[in-house]
């Protein structure tokens, strides 16, 4: 039985991670400050004897015993990581020192949830690992940018100088049950916006794509990059390539949830990338990982955990 640590084990994705870590027999770690997370994601798991919540924030050091580390600690979506940009600069930066710190110490193999906003407003599509990215280093959205390209850094600064094994994922958007409800992200508004029979926002002419992952597929590719040699550090893409358009998402949510919801259209923000789509050839060959769940059947999935929220 391993000992796994989870930052951030209570958000989104880490409470998935929680759980399918927990049904494979390690025992988990769970530890978050309940910034964007909360308890209620992992309820079902406190009580089980192999699972442990600690509330505490990843800035300050942590003294626990690990073999693995899962660093995914950090507000993930604009609306919350920009309400306290200069925590949110900390959570990335000090946290992943005082992770980082920790693992030297136990010997631990690190994991690091990056982010495909590392490669900022991309002149290169779909982005591959070896793009640089685009980054303004003073915006609003740097706080979050540039505190997760720092983490990298430092993830591979204690590769070379400390020799740690490190293992660097950049996730593109994910979804599925357990996101915000009031995120302003757009497979969460849209649904919202769905049962709740209120307007369905499209930006522009809706014609711009995204694609999601969803959060099962997600999960997997974590815990394979997790078990990967110990040469293998990353960072690789993980996320859907398949691209959808604003108005597909829309309407497919509307005829999932049978809503009346009608579409109204607003201009497009000066910021909206026309494309964001992950380049995961380097996942398919060093993880043997691709995402398996269609969008209907992820949205299906999703829709039923928003009713139990909101209806
Ligand atoms: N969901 C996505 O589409 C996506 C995409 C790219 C990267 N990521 C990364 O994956 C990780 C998890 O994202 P998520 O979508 O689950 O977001 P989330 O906000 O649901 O989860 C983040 C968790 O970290 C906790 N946290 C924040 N600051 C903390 C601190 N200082 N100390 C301890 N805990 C703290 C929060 O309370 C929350 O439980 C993040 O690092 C995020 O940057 C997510």
């Amino acid at each position: 039985m391993k000992q796994i640590l989870i930052t951030g084990g209570a958000g989104f994705l880490g409470s998935h991670l929680s759980e399918r870590l927990l049904n494979e027999g390690n025992h988990i770690l769970c530890v978050d400050n309940f910034y964007t997370g909360t308890k209620k994601n992992v309820a079902h798991l406190i009580g089980h004897p192999y699972f442990e919540l600690i509330r505490h924030d990843v800035t300050f050091p942590l003294y626990v015993e690990a073999d693995e580390i899962y660093n995914l600690a950090c507000p993930a979506s604009p609306v919350h990581y920009q309400f306290d940009p200069v925590q949110t600069t900390k959570t990335s930066v000090h946290g992943a020192i005082n992770m980082l710190g920790l693992a030297k110490r136990l010997k631990a193999k690190i994991l690091q949830a990056s982010t495909s906003e590392v490669y900022g407003d991309p002149e290169v599509h779909p982005q591959p690992e070896e793009y640089w990215g685009k980054v303004n280093p003073i915006g609003i959205r740097s706080c979050y940018d540039e505190g997760k390209r720092c983490a990298e850094t430092l993830f591979f600064d204690y590769w070379r100088q400390h020799n740690l094994e490190i293992k660097v994922v950049r996730i593109f958007n994910t979804y599925g049950p357990r996101m915000h409800p009031n995120d302003g992200r757009v497979v969460s508004n849209f649904i919202v916006q769905a049962l709740k029979g209120e307007n369905i926002t499209i930006y522009g002419d809706g014609s711009q794509t995204r694609s999601f992952c969803f959060v099962d597929d997600l999960i997997t590719a974590m815990i394979r990059m997790m078990s990967t040699a110990s040469e293998i550090t990353g960072p690789v893409n993980i996320g859907n390539p398949g691209e959808f358009t604003m108005l597909e998402l829309a309407k497919k949510i509307i005829e999932l949830t049978g809503s009346r919801s009608s579409l109204v259209y607003q201009s497009l923000p000066s910021d909206d990338p026309r494309q964001r789509k992950p380049d995961i050839t380097l996942a398919r060959e060093k993880l043997g990982w691709e995402p398996k769940v269609h969008l209907e059947e992820g949205l299906v999935k999703t829709i039923k955990y928003f009713k139990t929220l909101i209806l």
